[in-house]
């Protein structure tokens, strides 16, 4: 019994020290936790269960069949995270660089196979220098077996990806189908081809940081949602993030009971937007005013900043809110804005999570640029993304909700189903002047005629009485009562049951 004993155990001590302590020293002084430490700081503690530790690869070319590292560069496993159950894998940079092959790629088929039977999301931790290159096209087999399971759970459990090392190659794909990504800041680098294929393709010469670092992925490319400055804070936000989320599309986000009454009223959002239609103010104010216990996590802070989209809580359950910010590009849905809120919408409708819109939108954003790169393709996006959710839709417009924008920004027409507008909105095809010059451009040598039909217009239309006449807007709320009254329409809208026609899949426009 002793000798079964000592063979487990060294076999479990070997299997811990991965690629060695040279490596993971190695791996310290870049400031990088090791992949098993990632997990420890990630779950509730001592509740990670390893499965497929002694796992080994198959590989017998490059000498490689000297050696063998029990686990092949990936721990895998479930645990909980605040008592739920949770699914991870973590690569271990120490072992081959925490690269893929064939059996790595198993592991993690694995847990995304049992991830979907049980119901619960999977937390990738990337840490992996791509594809094993000895073992050929079966690590390439091995990564799109990952991607089929990736595509299998999307919309069934919340996939996330926590990059926290190099992820090159292949090891892009995966992450980019998952429903979110963070990095870690200077240590985590996502690209198709790294700096020394680009230089050669494109002449280019970038770092690695310029190519894929989190500060490009957060504010240029939109790749990445969050990123966060270390490792630790990194796991313990994502902990923060996890507790937002259902653990799968059938079950409900849980509730967390809070001491913030849903009857509070907000006296500060009465002054919040200036008399000055031209003058901006601060959105984020309004949602993180309107949530419970001032807790917004918001996703893309950096990445088209013209559009919020975050969770947060009312009355204890999760809500995903949408909002145009005034204080960047006016508020204009522009091509990454639409991007950006329409996955999120997506999101959250496949999840079951209500949407909170927030409307204060003069338009989409005119321009050769923007026409040029599709603006009618991508801001359709966001329009499908808001006409096919089934979810619960909250829209509260507090101020101007110009033209088509108007329609996309989960108006009634998209099945809202309670729509309110602050006293002072503006509901109409465009501002007063705008339509002034157009409808009166016989005119336009008499400022004085133009004043006048500028002022019957404003009083016409630049008001939300002229929807709510038509029960567009379902009442027009003080800006006070706005967390009163959407908590009580969330509540009213818990049961909401609503399907779309039976189809294979509708056809977003991509
Ligand atoms: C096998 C690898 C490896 C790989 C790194 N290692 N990448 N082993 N396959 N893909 C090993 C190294 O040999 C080294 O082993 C250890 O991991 C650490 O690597 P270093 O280079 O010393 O580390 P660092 O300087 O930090 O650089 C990390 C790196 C670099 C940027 C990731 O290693 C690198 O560029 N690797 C290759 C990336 C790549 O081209 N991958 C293939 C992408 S193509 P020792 O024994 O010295 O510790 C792809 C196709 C998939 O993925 C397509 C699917 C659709």
């Amino acid at each position: 019994m002793q000798d079964v004993v000592a063979q487990l155990t060294e076999l479990r001590e070997t299997a811990y020290l991965g690629g060695g302590q040279r490596r993971i020293d190695a791996q310290h002084s870049k400031g990088k936790l090791t992949a098993r430490e990632r997990i420890e700081v990630f779950l509730d503690p001592g509740s990670f269960e390893e499965w497929d530790m002694f796992v080994a690869h198959r590989c017998r070319d490059f000498g490689m069949e000297e050696q063998t590292i029990p686990g092949d560069g990936v721990v895998t496993g479930h645990g909980t995270v605040d008592g739920r159950l949770v699914f991870v894998f973590s690569q271990d940079f120490t072992v081959f660089g925490g690269s893929l092959s064939e059996t790595h790629a198993e592991k993690i088929c694995k847990i995304l196979d049992q991830a979907m039977k049980v119901g619960a999301p999977v937390i990738g931790i990337n840490d992996s220098g791509g594809a094993r290159i000895q073992e050929g096209v079966a690590s390439l087999g091995g990564y799109a077996e990952v991607f089929q399971r990736n595509v299998s759970a999307s919309g069934v459990v919340p996939q996330i990806s926590m990059i926290m090392g190099p992820c090159a190659g292949g090891a892009v794909y995966s992450p980019s189908i998952t429903d979110f990504v963070f990095m870690v800041e200077d240590t985590s680098y996502m690209y198709v081809t790294g700096p020394d294929v680009v230089k050669t393709v494109t002449h280019e010469i970038v770092t690695h940081e310029e190519l894929g670092g989190a500060s490009t992925h957060t504010t240029k490319s939109g790749v990445a949602d969050k990123a966060f400055t270390n490792d630790v804070e990194a796991l313990l936000e994502l902990r923060r993030f996890v507790s937002f989320l259902p653990s799968s599309c059938q079950k409900k986000a849980p509730n967390w009971p809070s001491d913030d009454d849903p009857d509070r009223d907000i006296h500060s959002l009465d002054a919040l937007v200036p008399d000055d239609p031209l003058k901006p103010y601060d959105m984020k104010e309004v949602i993180v005013k309107m949530v419970d216990e001032g807790d917004f996590f918001e996703l893309q802070p950096n990445y088209a900043a013209n559009i919020l989209i975050g969770f947060g809580r009312m009355d204890g359950s999760t809500v995903g809110f949408v909002a145009n910010q005034p204080m960047v590009l006016a508020g204009c849905l522009d091509i990454p804005a639409s991007i950006k809120a329409a996955r999120f919408v997506r999101f959250c409708d496949a999840f079951s999570i209500p949407v909170v819109t927030l409307v204060d939108v003069p338009g989409f954003m005119p321009g050769t640029s923007q026409e040029y790169g599709g603006i009618i393709t991508h801001g359709a996006k966001l329009l499908y993304a808001y006409a096919e959710a089934t979810v619960p839709k909250v829209t509260v417009i507090t101020r101007k909700a110009y033209g088509g924008a108007y329609d996309v920004m989960a108006s009634k027409h998209l099945r809202g189903d309670a729509n309110y507008a602050w006293p002072r909105a503006e509901i109409a095809v465009m501002g007063a002047q705008g339509a002034v010059e157009i409808i009166f451009r016989k005119d336009m040598d008499n400022p004085e005629e133009i004043a006048k039909r500028t002022e019957e217009y404003k009083e016409a239309f630049a008001n939300p009485y002229a929807a709510a006449k038509r029960g567009y807007i379902d009442d027009v709320i003080m800006p006070h009562g706005t967390r009163r009254r959407v908590c009580k329409a969330l509540r009213m809208l818990k049961d909401k049951k609503l399907t779309n026609p039976p189809r294979k899949h509708g056809n977003i426009p991509l």
